[in-house]
């Protein structure tokens, strides 16, 4: 992720004596790659003022060169209550609910099985982990190439390459097992009996703590259509993975569709105890010699700064029609991002791509999120969520698309 290209421009491209383009001096400039992780609140720009404690331990609390904060600021700061329940309908049944220290998470894809992070992150500060997409049996993946860099972000894919959950159940359970944060298996299928069977080996592994259904998947019985666009099908698979496990069960949605709101209330009619938005925007890319796309999948999901304004219209649309818990996903790389899918009704906010770039970034998120509750004199981060909704209920972005192209 830290590829810097090299592109070359032409000053003038006006045509004229002067601008003959064979004569000018090519001027060569490097771009950085725009999944580098921005702390904003470090840049003049950012939207919170700084904090007048007489330290500056707090304001930059976090941050990679932040201070120690002092005892009492330390104090202060282990008392906000960072905690969540993401299954809070089964909180109160004999199976408990999911109970997150913290609600920032790591995507799906991005953070293996969390085994591979931990010389460089200390993952037990993470809110939870959703590992890899586990399926049924194994699989291979994509052909190669199967990621490339795009601006403001990555097209990947990978294609749900993975061990299958019995080799995912062997080799990690008894490590999550020994694990304080949270371990959600993220999985997929290409049939409803997939889903259920996979969920159904996963319910009551000790280290599982939940499910993440991504169900961007095709679905084989209905002509390779994915579960995740088509709201019958949605309702099936969560209501058959359901009835499958007593695990708490979040399902993730796919951008890719006109309206998301009928299928986000399906999913919760069916029985889910939470949502996950979004998965990755269907992309492509141009071989350099044009004669081809350039993934060996010809698609790729894209992924990174680039889909955060999507991901901020789908988790405000969506935290309008259902009540259960949202956690948001896309293009996350700094606080502000946080508070804002927080403003947009989510309740937790995952990490996914600019986990490439800054491994670390996910911990120091949570940091930062302590010490703005602190700033803001809160005792727990439940006043930044939802400030963004409309005031009132039934307000037209709760049906209609407000923005038409
Ligand atoms: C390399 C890569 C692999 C991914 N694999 C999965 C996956 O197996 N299952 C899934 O539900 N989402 C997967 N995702 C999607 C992410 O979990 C996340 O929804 C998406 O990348 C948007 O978040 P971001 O912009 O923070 O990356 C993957 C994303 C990337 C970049």
């Amino acid at each position: 992720m830290k590829a810097k290209r090299t592109i070359i421009t032409f000053g003038d491209m006006r045509v004229g004596k002067d601008s003959d383009r064979s004569k000018r001096t090519p001027t060569v400039r490097k771009i950085k790659s725009a999944i580098v992780a921005v702390d904003r609140t470090k840049s003049p720009a950012g939207a919170r003022p700084r904090v007048e404690t007489g330290s500056s331990a707090v304001a930059d609390l976090g941050a990679p060169t932040a201070p120690r904060p002092t005892l009492a600021e330390q104090a202060a700061l282990d008392r906000i209550d960072l905690s969540i329940d993401l299954a809070p309908a089964r909180g109160a049944s004999e199976h408990g609910g999911l109970i997150l220290a913290n609600p920032i998470l790591v995507a799906s894809g991005t953070f293996g099985y969390g085994v591979e992070y931990g010389e460089v992150v200390d993952v037990q500060r993470l809110g939870a982990i959703c590992c890899k997409g586990t399926t049924l049996r194994p699989r291979a993946g994509n052909a190669p190439p199967r990621v490339t860099e795009t601006p403001g972000g990555m097209l990947n894919s990978i294609g749900l390459q993975n061990p299958g959950v019995d080799a995912v159940i062997e080799k990690y359970g008894p490590i999550w097992q020994t694990w304080k944060v949270p371990v959600i298996v993220n999985v997929a299928g290409e049939s409803i009996e997939d889903y259920v069977e996979v969920a159904r080996r996963l319910d009551g592994v000790p280290g599982v703590a939940g499910i993440e259904l991504n169900i961007s998947c095709p679905n084989v019985g209905k002509g390779g259509l994915q579960f995740a666009i088509d709201r019958d099908a949605a309702r099936a698979v969560t209501a058959a993975v359901r009835r499958a496990t007593e695990l708490p069960l979040l399902v993730k949605l796919s951008p890719n569709v006109a309206d998301v709101r009928p299928i986000a209330k399906a999913i919760e009619e069916a029985g889910a105890d939470a949502i996950t938005a979004i998965n990755t925007l269907s992309g492509l890319a141009v071989s350099p010699d044009r004669t081809r796309a350039f993934l060996g999948n010809t698609y790729g999901g894209l992924s990174g700064p680039a889909i955060k304004p999507v991901a901020l219209r789908i988790v405000y649309e969506v935290a309008q029609v259902v009540s259960i818990p949202i956690v948001a996903i896309g293009g996350v790389t700094s606080l502000d991002d946080v508070l804002d899918f927080l403003a947009c009704g989510a309740v937790a906010v995952q990490v996914g791509t600019a986990i490439f770039a800054d491994p670390e970034l996910p911990v120091r998120l949570g940091d930062q999120l302590r010490a703005e509750c602190l700033r803001r004199g809160f005792d727990s981060y439940r006043p930044f969520i939802g400030t963004a909704l409309p005031k009132r209920t039934g307000a037209s972005s709760a049906k209609g698309v407000e923005y038409r192209p």
